[in-house]
């Protein structure tokens, strides 16, 4: 295969090095993005008289058909041709004739690469985003039907105050909204074109880069060439919100996985997001959940691996940058992957509501609220934690919870308790009373949704 670049050559490149150098087997599914970015060069190519506008149309023409042959799976794509450019540049001469070899006019594989690379990107981008407000509505909408549904809320995996299913839900509402952000801020920060910025210096063509952004959908180009063709920022970006919305997956997977044990049976994940073991029968493993929280490790050896390449290259484009791709595209596919299934193990799970509130009922989350009352009866809170903390180990000794005590068995302990006790530790009490914005209550909670519900409706209308 003739090589863009032969004509300076005297010798074939070394086979090994062929395939060593080659990147077309990864860099084939920027094949539309590559298209799409020829065509709107050679459009403004004939605005500005640089080619005639017949020769824009064959070219045109030319790049519209390939499109579709790669798609119908027609042009065979070997490790004979160096990359999706090289590809796309020599069927267009093969097709069109002498047309297609002023497609390159004004243009490097830098410049060119950096633009492909970066409208990939951005679909990725909008595709992780609309995937992260699926999971967010079906937060809302799971936290909206488990107001009252009573549950402990832990430290150290320790019982510690009681919540409910909608605060601790909630919880996950507010990091993936903070993933959305994350990825709309980076959004904005990368929708620059850098189409123009040539090999490294520009060129002396007179290029309109301001035509070209805006026919692409870009806010404009980019204002310096050097780190046009340099700059992967906005992909480890993307990797490091990929990374943080893995991280937020694998502690819910995780807190999923501990929830659906035989010893919490707080939920039971649905059979089609479940396998079995092929030597134990009674097997229904969480393997899904496992998977997701497994795979947060490749994303974060992504985010990893490009800091890495990146670490001190010097300006401009170097071909360690090609490193940039298989990585990334792994990462992309592996959370926009784990989102959607998330989601769709989240819609149909099984939350045993009994049991989380059964299980909030014993372990003492009301301790708290048992020295809040005392506070209440006028005792410091540091004295009332010391009576309460006697009142637990009583009741450990006698295998009972705080509200199985009878009265003469708490006065026994401090004479300020009364009969209002039995009110004060109930459970629904210790949620009802935590009215603090954020807090678990059903009012706090109602606000926090009505804000929420707003900030989605917002983004709908984008
Ligand atoms: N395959 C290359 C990459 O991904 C394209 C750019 C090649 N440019 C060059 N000067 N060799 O980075």
């Amino acid at each position: 295969m003739a090589k863009l670049w032969g004509g300076r050559f005297e010798k074939e490149t070394d086979s090994l090095v062929n395939d060593f150098n080659s990147s077309i087997m990864f860099d084939k599914r920027l094949y539309r993005q590559d298209i799409e970015g020829s065509i709107a060069h050679v459009k403004m190519l004939a605005k500005q008289g640089i080619i005639k506008a017949g020769e824009r149309d064959a070219i045109k023409d030319g790049l519209e058909e390939i499109l579709k042959e790669i798609e119908n799976g027609s042009i065979e794509i070997t490790r004979e041709y160096e990359d999706i450019h090289s590809l796309v540049e020599s069927r267009l001469i093969e097709k069109i004739g002498d047309a297609g070899k002023k497609l390159h006019t004004g243009r490097s594989r830098n410049d060119q690469v950096a633009l492909d690379m970066r409208l990939y990107t951005r679909e990725i981008i909008k595709k992780t985003r609309a995937l992260v407000k699926d999971l967010l509505e079906t937060l809302i909408k799971l936290e909206e039907e488990n107001l009252d549904t009573f549950m402990p809320g832990f430290t150290h995996l320790q019982k510690a105050q009681p919540v409910t299913l909608a605060h601790h839900l909630g919880a996950y509402f507010e990091m993936f909204k903070r993933d959305e952000g994350r990825l709309y801020d980076l959004y904005k920060r990368m929708n620059y074109c850098p189409l123009g910025a040539g090999a490294l210096a520009g060129t002396t063509y007179p290029l309109d880069r301001e035509y070209t952004a805006g026919l692409l959908g870009f806010y404009g180009p980019t204002l310096n060439s050097m780190d046009s063709v340099s700059d992967r920022d906005y992909l480890i970006e993307y990797l490091s919100a990929a990374s943080i919305i893995m991280m937020h997956l694998s502690r819910f997977c995780e807190e999923l996985i501990i929830f659906n044990t035989n010893e919490y049976r707080f939920v039971e994940i649905d059979d089609t997001y479940s396998t079995g073991s092929s030597i134990m029968p009674q097997k229904k493993n969480p393997d899904i959940a496992e998977l997701i929280r497994g795979k947060c490790g490749r994303v974060y050896g992504a985010l990893d691996s490009l800091l890495v390449t990146m670490k001190a290259l010097p300006l401009a484009y170097n071909k360690d940058m090609q490193e940039d791709k298989e990585i990334s595209f792994d990462a992309m596919d592996t959370v926009t992957d784990c989102l959607r299934l998330f989601n769709g193990m989240l819609l149909k799970i099984k939350f045993n509501r009994d049991n989380m509130e059964k299980s909030a009922m014993n372990g003492f989350t009301n301790a708290t609220d048992a020295a809040d009352y005392l506070v209440g009866k006028g005792v410091p809170f540091r004295d009332a934690h010391g009576i309460i903390g006697k009142l637990v180990l009583y009741c450990i000794e006698n295998d009972k919870a705080i509200d199985d005590l009878d009265i003469s068995e708490f006065k026994n302990i401090s004479e300020y308790f009364e009969e209002d006790i039995y009110e004060a530790v109930s459970l629904k009490t210790c949620v009802e009373k935590r009215l603090t914005t954020g807090g678990p209550s059903r009012a706090a909670m109602e606000k926090a949704i009505e804000a929420n519900r707003k900030y989605l409706d917002a983004l709908k209308e984008e």
